[in-house]
């Protein structure tokens, strides 16, 4: 398929989609996120890909929904339209997906970085919600998801204030898993995604599976959770190939069943 905003690539088993509007620094409009959409849901239907990874260019993740689009927008456009909620599918996507954060990453673009599985932040990256700056709020999981990743204050602190927060705070405050250097980004990221796609794909799917889990439940039930599916792994041809090859001291074949 032939993509406008994002340009998408398989490299051994990840897939790599790399947003693609420089003259907008990737802000996001509909067709960034039907194609992002799209290019996941071919990813996760394609046996081939263990894991994805999402990044921009140097200077910019994304600086944002598209202001241009949305300037003119009405109360019941927006309404009608469920505006960005169509975003929301991305934490429908099974497989492990990694955003790789350079430059800017603020509203939309900070927000999309959340909804991935863990941020590979670059160490030029800048995470902000400057939504208030604009006259409203964010509107694709800021306030929510930035309030549990960081906690109340820094959460209201960037809300309100529109302050952007570094690369280095940001992984002081749980936002991002490593800081890299911005040279080695992309490097550091497809490694990670090549380990993780180096796994069985079914425990990967289901650990993913489980730790989200704990965003959406209580502690015993999460728990719960965490046992039945670690239970069901005894199920999997992987669970007899990892834990024999360890005992035989060779390196695992897994078969990804
Ligand atoms: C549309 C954008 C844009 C955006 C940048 N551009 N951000 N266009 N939407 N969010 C465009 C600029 O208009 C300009 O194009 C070009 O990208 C380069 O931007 P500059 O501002 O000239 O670059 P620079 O001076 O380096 O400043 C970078 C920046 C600044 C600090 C990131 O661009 C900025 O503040 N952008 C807006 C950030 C923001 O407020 N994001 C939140 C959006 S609201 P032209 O052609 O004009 O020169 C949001 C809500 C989400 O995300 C909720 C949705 C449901």
């Amino acid at each position: 398929m032939a993509y406008e905003t994002i340009l998408v690539e398989t490299r051994a088993r990840v897939g790599l989609i790399t947003l693609n509007r420089p003259k907008a620094l990737n802000a996001l409009n509909t067709t960034v996120l039907a194609e992002v959409m799209a290019a996941l849901e071919a990813f996760e239907a394609d046996a081939g890909v263990g894991a994805i990874v999402i990044t921009g260019s140097e200077k910019a993740f994304a600086a944002g929904a598209d202001i241009k689009q949305m300037q003119s927008m009405s109360y019941v456009d927006a309404f009608m339209a469920d505006f960005f909620a169509g975003w929301e599918a991305l934490s429908r996507i099974r497989k492990p997906v990694i955003a790789a954060v350079a430059g800017y990453a603020l509203g939309g673009g900070c927000e999309l970085a959340m909804m991935c599985d863990f941020i590979i932040a670059a160490d030029n990256a800048k995470f902000g919600q400057p939504e208030i700056t604009l006259g409203v709020m964010p509107g694709m999981g800021g306030s929510q998801r930035l309030t549990r990743f960081v906690g109340k204050s820094k959460a209201m602190d960037m809300c309100l204030t529109g302050r952007m927060m570094d690369a280095e705070e940001a992984e002081r405050s749980g936002l991002v898993s490593r800081v890299v250097p911005a040279g080695e980004l992309i490097e550091e990221a497809l490694a990670a995604a090549t380990k993780i796609a180096s796994f069985s794909l079914p425990a990967v799917m289901m650990a993913k599976e489980a730790v989200n889990r704990s965003y959406e439940t209580t502690l015993s039930e999460g728990l719960r959770f965490e046992r039945r599916v670690f239970h069901s792994m005894f199920a999997l041809d992987d669970q007899t190939e990892g834990m024999s090859a360890f005992v035989e001291k060779r390196t695992p074949n897994f078969r990804n069943r």
